[in-house]
């Protein structure tokens, strides 16, 4: 499927984010996830736990039964499923049906975010979620702002396309982010190693701005700022970065946003936005500008690849691109993307 060519729309040995922390409690939630409806709930003790979401007598969205105790009743017929997803309980006979299980998920708890591992649960290993501390969300070092969930019509790999080349925010975001007019401009630089592929760049000298002097009240001068757009993988891109006084190269602070990726459907996406700094931790008005500027440029970004979207469907055979210099490092990235599913597709 554009622009991968894979049979696999999306690797399924994967981690990825299923739902803020705050979202999963004592209700059923119903969500789909990589074309399987799912249900999220807490046990009684407080475990996240993530079933498959369709009750495998007719069919039934099991989100739409009830908890008892840590069971699920299915709101049909009353079957009756444990944490672990057993069937125990058919309310018109004895007898337990073969088969009838639901699929339980591994799943992890990680900064402020429910994570699910969708691919063969023999391989599931909580060594490979990302350092989420490392990047802010779950360090006391750390402020964070968790935005509220995107759902995008428009396949995953658009948004990983969209973040990889920044050079978008001095033309669709030239008035929601400030500084973003520079970025077009700017030299790019590739970091690559084992763990992630950063597509840096860094504005020197830049002019003072009221975001600025909201995030740095005592700094009167320029700034250095870094964009950059670092790949974990599909479930998770950094972009920002650290931010220099101009004048000596002091570190002033790092400022991240997280963006948190996960199909939907082949054709559509859940967009989970955190953004975290080591400065200002204190000061709830930085928070609140950033949640407020997030409701402004989220919905340009999702217009742009929701148009890109609609155009693919309605083409026979993909289209013809021309790269320029800038992404080199998305390109970089769907080959990295199309080794991992290429490794699913045809184990060695
Ligand atoms: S559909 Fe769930 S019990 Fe019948
Ligand atoms: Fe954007």
């Amino acid at each position: 499927m554009h622009p991968l060519k894979t049979r696999q729309p999306y690797p399924r040995n994967q981690w990825w984010a299923a739902a803020y922390s705050s979202e999963v409690g004592r209700e059923l939630l119903g969500r789909t996830i990589l074309g399987e409806r799912i249900i999220l709930y807490r046990t009684e003790r407080g475990e996240p736990v993530i079933l498959s979401g369709l009750c495998p007598h007719r069919a039934f969205p099991l989100e739409k039964g009830c908890l008892s105790g840590d069971r699920v009743r299915c709101g049909y017929h009353g079957f009756a499923f444990s944490a672990s997803g057993t069937l125990e309980e058919v309310p018109s006979q004895t007898a337990i049906p073969a088969k009838a299980d639901l699929r339980r998920y591994p799943v992890a708890e990680r900064g402020g975010v429910v994570w699910i591992w969708t691919g063969s649960e023999a391989l599931a290993d909580e060594t490979l979620l990302p350092d989420m501390a490392a990047l802010g969300p779950g360090s006391p070092a750390w402020a964070t702002e968790q935005h509220r969930l995107a759902t995008i019509a428009a396949r995953y790999t658009l948004l990983i396309d969209n973040l990889l080349d920044l050079s978008h925010a001095s033309f669709i975001h030239a008035d929601t982010i400030p500084g973003g007019n520079f970025v077009a401009g700017l030299p790019v630089d590739l970091v690559e190693t084992p763990e992630s592929l950063n597509v840096r760049r860094k504005g020197n000298g830049l002019p003072p701005n009221p975001f600025f002097k909201l995030m740095f009240p005592d700094h009167a001068g320029p700034l250095d700022q870094s964009f950059d757009a670092e790949y974990f993988g599909p479930h998770l891109i950094r972009t920002g970065g650290a931010l220099y006084d101009s004048a000596n190269g002091a570190l002033l602070g790092t400022q991240n946003y997280l963006h948190l990726i996960t199909p939907e459907t082949p054709s559509s996406l859940h967009y989970f936005v955190i953004t975290s700094r080591d400065f200002a931790t204190g000061n709830p008005a930085l928070g609140q500008t950033h949640m407020d500027m997030g409701l402004r440029i989220q919905p340009q970004d999702k217009a742009a690849i929701e148009a890109i979207e609609l155009v693919l469907q309605g083409l026979d055979s993909p289209p013809r691109e021309v790269s320029a210099r800038c992404d080199t490092g998305a390109l970089k990235v769907r080959h990295r993307l199309e080794t991992q599913i290429r490794a699913e597709e045809c184990p060695a």
